[in-house]
């Protein structure tokens, strides 16, 4: 009989792919099946983020309650983020915990597995060149991680402290896993990376000069691959070159992500962003003259230390500007081995509070515009999961969440539909016929 695991992940999409990964070397090499039964599970993982305080905090609760459920002889291991940063200290807080694996150390999961007290948290190790098993949670597209790590130094941010300094992982393994990927199914890759678009800035054990643009067509080469996607780029590497790739390039879906963490140029100094307010709203004005289809998203951080109501301006001014598709929005949060922690200039917690409720608030009336204006639009959507009632749920090319009346026939497929109803966080549409 297999043995069961029970995985949860928080945080991003790189993470989202570490646990596939994990899934992938527990089922091929330790027989392991999935479950999404706490209480029946022999092996169960939290894949942790520590980009924030709050899931941090919430981890050591949450291994309490795993403990006291989790049927006799069962393991309990903390991967991902905060396991790189707090190491054999979980072990020490929580010593019902069996291993202790970093976000740079996927590959090992079956090492660490077989170990009581296992801690494998080293952030240099190069496993850009390791073949994972194949696991994906979605057969209609592929989720493929091109660098690991990440080299900046954003004054707020930990994952540098977590995931170690960049590596890209060589140019000729990822055509050959996204081509696996588009022969078992996969019509669309998301390309995945703390800063993608620094792609081929360092390699590890190969050689070889080329950078995210490169990569883009190398990519869209691949026969029977339909829709490329990438998170995250950077602002700062948004050269015209890519840009323009970005706009012309017909496999490339028109959504990118361009976050800003703040519309103030002396917090993005602060910040470490190596940008100012003008180069940000400069590159969405270039996205939005070459390719005025595409959508917008971004990040913003409210209340880093030493932000003035000028500078809360200024990021409103690049909201009002820009009128992002998306918009992800946090209370800054001092995090462990970055610099900002250390400045004396915090901002009170009220003040951020109304900052970011005022941000939100503003944002939610841009995008019931945004929605609005989409009702008797056609997109493409590529339909990727059925859901309740006969309906199939699929996204349209600039990453809209849209809904129709139908069944499996429709997964997989793209199609041309007709949004009939809109609502904030998704639209509902009719196929045309013919498409
Ligand atoms: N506090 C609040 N938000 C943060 N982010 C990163 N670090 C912090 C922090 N210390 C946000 C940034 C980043 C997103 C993934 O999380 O906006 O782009
Ligand atoms: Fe969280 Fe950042 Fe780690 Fe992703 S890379 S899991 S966002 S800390």
């Amino acid at each position: 009989m297999s043995k069961k695991l029970f995985i949860e992940t928080l945080g991003c999409a790189m993470n989202v792919r570490d646990t596939e990964h994990m899934i992938a070397e527990l089922r091929t090499k330790e027989e392991y099946e999935l479950t999404e039964s706490l209480e029946e599970a022999d092996l169960i993982i939290i894949n942790t983020c520590s980009v924030r305080e709050k899931p941090v905090a919430k981890l050591f609760s949450e291994i309490g309650v795993f403990n006291k459920k989790k049927k006799e002889g069962a393991k309990i291991g903390v991967a991902g983020c905060t396991a790189s940063h707090l190491g054999e200290e979980i072990i020490k807080r929580a010593p019902s915990v069996d291993f202790v694996l970093g976000a740079r150390n996927v590959s090992k999961i079956t090492e660490v597995v077989g170990k009581k007290h296992a801690v494998e948290v080293s952030t240099d190790y190069d496993e850009s060149t390791y073949a994972f098993g194949e696991y994906r949670t979605n057969p209609f597209k592929a989720m493929v991680n091109i660098s690991i790590g990440c080299d900046k130094a954003c004054t707020f941010c930990i994952v540098p402290a977590t995931r170690g300094e960049e590596i890209s992982i060589p140019s000729d393994l990822l055509v050959q896993e996204i081509t696996k990927a588009v022969e078992s199914g996969a019509k669309e890759v998301m390309l995945l990376g703390q800063n993608v678009n620094n792609y081929g800035r360092r390699f590890g054990a190969v050689e070889e000069k080329i950078d995210f643009t490169g990569l883009l067509q190398k990519i869209s080469g691949i026969d029977g691959l339909e829709r490329i996607r990438f998170t995250s780029p950077h602002p700062l590497h948004m050269d015209d070159a890519f840009l323009e790739e970005f706009a012309s390039n017909p496999k490339i879906c028109k959504q990118i992500h361009v976050p800003l963490q703040s519309g103030s140029t002396e917090l993005l100094k602060a910040m470490k962003r190596g940008y100012t307010k003008e180069w940000f709203l400069n590159r969405c004005e270039k996205i939005r003259t070459l390719c005025p289809e595409a959508a917008i998203s971004t990040d913003i951080i409210v209340g880093f230390p030493g932000e003035s109501d000028e500078d809360f301006e200024d990021t409103m001014d690049v909201l009002e500007k820009v009128r992002f598709d998306q918009l992800f929005s946090f209370k800054y949060s001092p995090r462990p081995h970055t610099e900002a922690a250390t400045y004396d200039n915090q901002v009170p917690d009220e003040v951020a509070s109304a900052r970011l409720t005022r941000l939100q608030k503003r944002h939610t009336e841009i995008l019931d515009e945004i929605m609005d204006a989409q009702l008797g639009k056609v997109h493409k959507v590529y339909f990727e999961e059925l859901k309740p009632g006969n309906c199939v749920a699929g996204r349209s090319d600039d990453g809209k969440l849209v809904f129709v009346e139908g069944s499996e026939e429709l997964l997989g497929k793209i199609a041309d539909v007709k949004i009939v109803k809109t609502s904030r966080g998704a639209l509902d549409g009719v196929v045309l016929s013919g498409s």
